[in-house]
């Protein structure tokens, strides 16, 4: 059986994960979670395609090409969460179920981070769990697409 394929997509200044204001960031690496990923893929049967980029139009075209190709998309679209809104009629256009994560509680932060965009698009949200919450976001796509197969 081929396993279903998600596409685990990482917005701007996420590579600088580990460096990047500790405080709020954790001291963990992207290469860390990346690798947290794809533990977490192995147990749940699924195979991921994790990429960061720091461009806006680069990461709409990654977007794009899950369809037809991915199964879900799970996306930390860092910034541009908040800015974005070519970004979230990517997520519409590609019609596929989508779960959003941040490190961070954007909620408990500056006022213009509790406005995402993305969420209009996004089936769950999920925010403040640090790299955990990655995984809890792996798990639920796992759930919707085996549901939804
Ligand atoms: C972030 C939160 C965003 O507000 C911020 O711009 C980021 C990271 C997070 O993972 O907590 O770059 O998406």
């Amino acid at each position: 059986m081929v396993e279903p394929l998600i596409a685990v997509l990482n917005g701007p200044n996420l590579n600088l994960l580990g460096l990047r204001e500790p405080e709020i960031y954790g001291i963990q690496t992207l290469d860390d979670l990346e690798s947290l990923c794809a533990e977490t893929a192995e147990r749940l049967g699924i195979a991921i395609d994790f990429r960061q980029t720091n461009g806006e139009g680069e990461l709409i075209s990654w977007v794009q090409e899950c369809r037809g190709r991915a199964a879900g998309i799970v996306i930390n679209p860092a910034g541009y969460s908040h800015t974005s809104i070519a970004l979230m009629d990517a997520l519409y256009a590609v019609d596929l179920p989508i779960i959003e994560v941040h490190l961070s509680n954007i909620f408990t932060r500056e006022t213009f981070r509790q406005l995402s965009y993305v969420s209009m698009a996004a089936r769950g949200v999920i925010s403040g769990l640090g790299f955990f919450g990655y995984r809890v976001a792996l798990e639920a796509i796992a759930d919707i697409v085996e549901q939804e197969a």
